[in-house]
């Protein structure tokens, strides 16, 4: 883990090696400090020289300058470095969900991929800026600390050894359950962000059902959870650090208890009494620091091993290594012997299964079938959304998973069933199906997909403002902004996964004559409830959980396949009632 975080703050190894240079000077500059005023206590003010004291003095004020300038140049570098480092984190971890497939997607939820953006990286880049500044701080204090505690007297050293290791045993006791807990805490937030944010995106629904109270209630409890874990967090803390500080308390005690005899006796001058208590309390501040450490890297592990999950999830679908650059002209759609399954290699039956159709260059072709037949499933795998478990899809004669994901998706315009315009104007909503359109190819779009005259009629028309996700537009009108932002690629194959079910049948059969008579050549697959909307199809092709149990014309159908036929009826009874 640690070697593939390490990546990120490479670039940045020149910041690193100028903060452990700066530290190491500090330390050296700190260390000094008590030698100096044993120095004074010992030698200047016995012997009443003046001069000498305060030529000490001056070096000592000199050296706590150089020390403050060395931190701030330190906090610096550090704050640089980890700031660099949380940037190209986050960067590569946006990139990589960027690049995710859907049964990527499938498997994350976007909370917690919120959480991990945020404060996941936002914690690694403490714990970097907290490293950079005393990781090499501690054991460097530590040590020089001790050696200079055991050249003034052994004896009384021998106390701080009996001090370490208890302090050493409580720290890893931290470590040991910190990790867990903080894993618990991640979690958490995860949950935290999913729920904010799905009640966020579905407030209408919330309010219109008038679940508020159900939802405070489900907010609260996940809220609460959070509260619960990090306060279980900072009680471990909160208990270990009181223990530490009685242990470093006594061992300070000790020392003036048997140090005051000694210097009593005249065994110790009293100069060097002084350093070395100041010298235990830089070992016992490094020790602390220590414990410090820990807890960080503790919570940064389980907030790092987050972030490699997503950093190592290997994308399932991507180019292929002979993938060609075919550009796709006629659009015919072949599915030989499809099989599929959401979970690969998973138990449960098959979400489609022995799928068999030829879609000819120019068909206007259509599913049917009810809900959870695999209609939108099916669709998905032409524009590789997923790939097959089993068997092949076609597209002009070459397998989808030769061709180069960008040309596939290109060649393809697809309206999803659940699809969402962006915050911006109508016209840069369109222009996502083709950055270079000119504005009468996007009216052509635009009236061919029957949205070019409630467009106009808006006071503002192409250069119309849409709130975020469209909600300014009315259900069939963003379906229909949807079809136009396709239509405006001009692609060879159109698909529509049920996006005409909130527009009227009056304008629905407007679309439909205009996919006729104006996208010849345009091989156009659509998905519909209404049977009207298929009606006139050169194909349809009738989906019964998740195989198909029918292919032919309305009237053929009609004739001789009963699913299709209750359909029709259910419909005409809906009519009727
Ligand atoms: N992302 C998914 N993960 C797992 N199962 C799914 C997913 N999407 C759909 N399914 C399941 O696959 C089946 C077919 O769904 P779908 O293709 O959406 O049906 P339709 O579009 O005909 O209503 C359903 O049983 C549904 O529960
Ligand atoms: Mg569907």
């Amino acid at each position: 883990m640690i070697k593939k975080l390490y990546e990120y703050i490479k670039p940045y190894s020149k910041y690193l090696l100028y903060c452990f240079l700066l530290v190491s000077t500090e330390v050296v500059c700190e260390m000094m400090m008590p030698l100096l005023m044993s120095k004074i206590i010992d030698i200047g003010i016995p012997n009443k020289n003046i001069g000498f004291i305060a030529g000490i003095g001056v070096l000592m004020v000199l050296l706590a300058v150089i020390s403050i300038a060395l931190g701030v140049a330190n906090m610096k570098f550090s704050a640089l470095a980890s700031q660099g480092f949380a940037a190209n984190l986050r960067e590569s971890l946006f990139n990589k969900i960027k690049a995710f497939s859907f049964s990527n997607i499938d498997k994350f939820s976007t909370g917690s991929l919120v959480t991990r953006l945020t404060s996941d990286v936002t914690q690694l880049q403490v714990t970097v800026m907290m490293m950079l500044r005393m990781l090499l701080r501690a054991p460097l204090m530590l040590i020089s600390a001790m050696i200079f505690a055991i050249s003034i007297n052994t004896q009384l050293s021998s106390i701080i050894f009996a001090a370490i290791p208890i302090l050493i045993f409580g720290i890893l006791l931290v470590i040991r359950t910190a990790e867990h807990l903080y894993t618990t805490t991640q979690r958490r937030i995860d949950s935290l962000n999913s729920d904010i944010q799905e009640n966020l995106i579905a407030i209408r629904v919330v309010k219109a059902f008038v679940r508020e109270a159900y939802e405070k209630l489900k907010f609260s409890k996940v809220n609460n959870a959070l509260t619960e874990a990090s306060l279980k967090a900072g009680n471990l803390i909160s208990l270990v650090m009181p223990l530490m500080l009685l242990v470093m308390n006594s061992a300070m005690l000790a020392v003036i208890w048997f140090g005051g005899h000694k210097v009593g006796t005249g065994v110790m001058g009293t100069g060097a009494f002084v350093s070395f208590i100041s010298y235990l309390m830089q070992i016992l501040f490094s020790v602390m620091m220590f414990s410090f450490i820990f807890i960080l890297f503790a919570r940064s592990e389980a907030c790092g091993k987050r972030i490699v999950e997503v950093i190592e999830t290997n994308i399932d679908i991507e180019d292929s290594e002979n993938a060609k650059d075919l550009p796709i002209k006629n659009g015919k759609i072949e599915f030989c012997h499809v099989d599929f399954k959401y979970v690969a290699g998973g138990e449960g039956k098959n979400v489609l299964s022995d799928i068999n159709f030829v879609i000819e260059p120019g068909e206007f072709a259509a599913i049917v079938g009810g809900t959870g037949s695999g209609k939108t499933t099916l669709v998905n795998l032409i524009p590789r959304l997923y790939d097959t478990t089993s068997g092949e899809v076609l597209v002009d004669g070459v397998n989808v998973r030769d061709y180069k994901l960008e040309t596939l998706r290109h060649s393809i315009g697809m309206v999803l069933q659940k699809n969402v315009l962006f915050s911006g104007t109508i016209r840069e909503n369109l222009l996502w199906g083709n950055e270079n359109a000119k504005q009468s190819d996007l009216e052509k779009s635009a009236s061919d997909a029957q949205a070019h005259d409630f467009i106009t009629s808006l006071p503002e028309g192409y250069d119309t403002e849409l709130g975020q996700g469209g909600v300014n537009v009315s259900g069939g009108q963003k379906q229909r902004l949807c079809i136009a932002r396709a239509m405006a690629k001009k692609p060879p194959i159109l698909i529509l996964d049920d996006s005409t079910s909130a527009v009227d049948t009056a304008t629905e059969a407007k679309l439909r004559k205009a996919f006729r008579e104006n996208l010849r050549g345009t091989t156009v697959l659509i998905i519909a409830q209404r049977i009207s909307s298929v009606k006139d199809a050169d194909k349809i092709i009738v989906l019964d959980d998740g195989k198909i149990c029918g292919i032919g014309t309305h009237e053929e159908l009609l004739k001789n396949n009963e699913v299709y036929k209750e359909i029709c009826l259910s419909q005409q009874e809906g009519m009727v009632s």
